[in-house]
């Protein structure tokens, strides 16, 4: 391959994880003579970064792949597949799609260089991952960065595909997880956003086992005014040490990520899920009695295996009981290797599972509302991040996206604003200061 001066598009599937992937594969090609670009039809290099998470996504992969199989018929192309899909089918892709030129698995990305300059078709899957090196990053042009503080997963929820394509937990070092945030600092970034399948196991396999918590307050007192985030939290994860910290840290943003994926017992011992509703309401209540204005979202799947119209009125019931703010949700998908793909007997039938999405759908609907509606008449700090349609937009510490007005507003300033209105999916404001 012929590595000069050439275009790479990559297309971003999946979650945040990925996204930040994408940032480094874009990294490590710039310095082999790829520069980025936003039009797949100017490419010489076309990668599609894949999730595995539910067979609509592999599907997305499958069709992108189609569409460059059509332009590379008319003009020379390179045709690249990585990501969770490609560390699950492997070579099974190459003799799938014939045109496919390159797959590499979530564990390889630091192997690209070697990957790139071989001759014919590739295709690297490890299981075990490769020394993390220091290359480039090309991060998105936003004012937030992502930071991958742990990856992989050892949960093993009954349903879920990622501890097959992300393999175990691997915590970064905290030094080289502060330098990164120094780095960002230094590029005008107002944001950091702490990312992992589940960021409170973070540090359990590092030798001086540092916490979350530590993590946190180490980047707390990074110099400067900005933000941190992190997420996903396993609940039964949280620790009160966690809770503390969020509570005492002036930069650490009032939100939880806490997915719950059903409001029912029987449903969370098969999906292999820690907890119990008790439990959960425990550790909600808990961040709730201690952080003001805290934002708690959540994950729901409809129609899990054998779940009763009982089972899912527990799960609704739960978006109320616990005053939830906001959930991603989704329709029960059966994943390869999954112990809940083989309760074939205990299959909702498609319908089934739609008609209850829908109706999950319309509870967060509702719930976004009554949480929106809270923040009426409040005033909350904004950190202004884009000027669209002769709007500014921006969002509050706890995540609420703000449509503001008013005099001097500039993206990338944090700003007081009043609420005076309230819709579903956000807030809108006056600047006070
Ligand atoms: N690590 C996070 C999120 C992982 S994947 C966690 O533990 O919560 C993101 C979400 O996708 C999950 O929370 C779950 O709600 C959903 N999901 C995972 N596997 C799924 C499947 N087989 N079908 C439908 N949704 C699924
Ligand atoms: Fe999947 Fe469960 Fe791990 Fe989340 S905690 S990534 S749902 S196995
Ligand atoms: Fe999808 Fe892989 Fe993320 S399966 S949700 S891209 S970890």
């Amino acid at each position: 391959m012929d590595i000069s001066d050439k275009k790479v598009y990559i297309e971003t599937l999946g979650c945040q994880m990925n996204k930040s992937d994408t940032e480094r594969i874009l990294g490590i090609l710039s310095h082999f003579g790829y520069c980025p670009c936003k039009d797949e039809n100017e490419a010489d290099l076309c990668i599609v970064n894949t999730c595995s998470i539910r067979q609509l996504s592999e599907d997305k992969a499958y069709s992108k792949l189609g569409v460059w199989g059509k332009m590379k018929k008319e003009k020379p192309l390179k045709v690249g597949i990585c990501g969770c899909v490609a560390q699950q089918e492997k070579e099974r892709l190459l003799k799938r799609f014939p045109y496919v030129d390159l797959v590499f698995g979530t564990q390889n990305i630091y192997e690209l260089p070697e990957l790139i300059q071989k001759e014919g078709r590739v295709c690297a899957v490890r299981e075990k991952p490769v020394r993390e090196a220091d290359f480039n990053i090309i991060r998105a042009q936003n004012l937030n960065a992502w930071l991958p503080i742990i990856e992989g997963c050892n949960n093993f929820c009954s349903y879920c595909v990622v501890p097959y394509t992300r393999g175990r937990e691997r915590s970064r070092e905290v030094e080289t997880i502060l330098n990164e945030a120094r780095n960002i600092l230094k590029q005008g970034f107002r944001e950091i956003t702490l990312l992992g399948q589940n960021v409170d196991s973070y540090g359990k396999d590092l030798p001086d086992k540092p916490s979350l918590a530590y993590l946190l307050r180490e980047l707390d007192s990074l110099e400067g005014k900005f933000r941190i985030r992190f997420t996903t939290s396993y609940p039964t994860d949280i620790t009160d040490e966690l809770i503390e910290t969020v509570k005492n840290a002036s930069k650490i943003c009032e939100c939880f990520h806490i997915p719950m994926q059903s409001g029912s017992d029987r449903i969370l011992k098969a999906m292999n899920r820690r907890y119990d509703r008790n439990r959960y309401a425990q550790i909600v209540k808990k961040i709730r009695d201690n952080i003001k204005n805290v934002t708690i979202t959540s994950d729901f799947i409809a129609g899990f295996p054998g779940e009763t119209d009982e089972d899912f009125e527990m799960t609704l019931s739960a978006f109320d009981d616990f005053e939830l703010d906001y959930s991603n949700t989704a329709a029960y998908s059966p994943r390869p290797n999954t112990p809940a793909a083989k309760m074939t007997d205990k299959f909702l039938d498609e319908d089934e599972k739609k008609r209850r999405l829908a109706i999950l759908n319309e509870k967060v609907k509702e719930m976004s509302l009554r949480s929106n509606q809270k923040y009426l008449d409040c005033e909350l700090e904004v950190l202004v991040e884009s000027f669209k349609n002769g709007k500014f937009e921006g969002r509050t510490r706890n995540n609420k996206v703000v449509h503001l007005t008013g005099e001097n507003i500039s993206t990338g300033d944090f700003v007081n604003v009043k609420i005076t209105k309230a819709s579903i999916w956000c807030l809108f404001g006056e600047k006070t200061n």
